[in-house]
């Protein structure tokens, strides 16, 4: 059957991507005006929320609000029949008969992968453990454009917990299909895997390894050190406060460089940051509803 799923950026090809880039910028004005449309009338959307989430759960529910659409689901598993051993394909077989497609997030990394297996509607990976996050990357992407006018020829810092992070993983492949240049900043402890490393440097992506967020780069990518992957709390510990961007930091950062983030941040921006012209995280989390709004009318009708 034929079906679109949005897994990984690892595969995504480049002429994929900027097509999404292409609808979310049509749908832009939309989300805007906060103003409903009737694109995905009678369509029904199923959202399961393995693990916690604002951003991504509600501006995916917000998308299917503005397309006219229906949303079912469940953001905490104990009040689902996963709590009574329900396994996920199982969970799958059943929720595909309610819905047009799914979008999930989910601890076990590949879990979104394995549900696209057994689901006929399209799965769209709302983060899965430490794996990927493919539609916070392309929203990254989008917001890269929208304040950059380009991703080609721009370096990008990404930095933090480059281990765990599952929205680094998915920027650095979706940005290496472009021209860009990467830098990789984080503790020695959280560096980013070597087989993402040696990905990125295959597709021909100039990479540098840092361990300091004095930048000057075209954008620096922050992310929190994701406390709920360590295994030992006593080494999340000795990383908690490993990057701090606040205002002697700031002084030390390009001029030009814009400081992206996915959110939730902890203490790793400090909030004098917030009203500097290079932070641009609270638009970044607004484009995700045009991007998830693109993303849902195209595997749904391909409108
Ligand atoms: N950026 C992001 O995925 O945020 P949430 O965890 O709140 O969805």
């Amino acid at each position: 059957m034929n079906k679109t799923d949005i897994i990984s950026t690892r595969n995504m090809k480049r002429d994929f991507i900027e097509d999404i880039l292409k609808r979310t910028k049509k749908m832009e004005p939309i989300a805007e005006a906060k103003k409903q449309v009737d694109i995905l009338e009678g369509k029904t959307l199923a959202t399961l929320f393995f693990e916690p989430s604002t951003r991504t759960k509600l501006s995916f529910m917000a998308a299917m609000n503005l397309l006219g659409g229906t949303i079912i689901g469940f953001d905490d598993p104990r009040t689902s029949s996963v709590k009574k051993g329900e396994t996920l394909a199982d969970t799958i077989r059943v929720v595909e008969g309610y819905a047009n497609a799914i979008v999930m997030r989910h601890p076990n990394e590949g879990a979104a992968a394995l549900a696209a297996k057994f689901s006929k509607v399209p799965i769209i990976n709302g983060g899965d453990g430490s794996n990927q996050h493919p539609t916070q990357a392309l929203l990254d992407l989008y917001t890269i454009i929208k304040e950059k006018g380009t991703l080609d020829g721009l370096e990008v810092t990404l930095a933090g917990d480059l281990k765990y992070g599952r929205t680094v993983h998915s920027l650095a492949y979706a940005l290496s299909k472009f021209d860009a240049s990467l830098v990789f900043s984080s503790p020695p402890s959280l560096r980013m895997p070597e087989w993402i490393v040696a990905d990125i440097k295959a597709a021909g992506t100039p990479v540098k390894e840092i361990n300091n967020i004095e930048v000057q780069s075209d954008v620096l990518y922050l992310t929190r050190i994701q406390k709920e992957r360590f295994p030992d709390i006593e080494e999340y510990q000795k990383v908690a406060s490993a990057y701090v961007l606040d205002g002697d930091a700031m002084e030390k950062l390009g001029k030009e460089t814009m400081i992206m983030h996915p959110l939730p941040r902890v203490n790793e921006i400090s909030a004098e940051v917030d009203k500097d012209k290079r932070a641009k995280y609270f638009i970044q989390s607004f484009y995700g509803v045009p991007t998830r709004m693109a993303l849902l009318a195209m595997v749904m009708t391909d409108r």
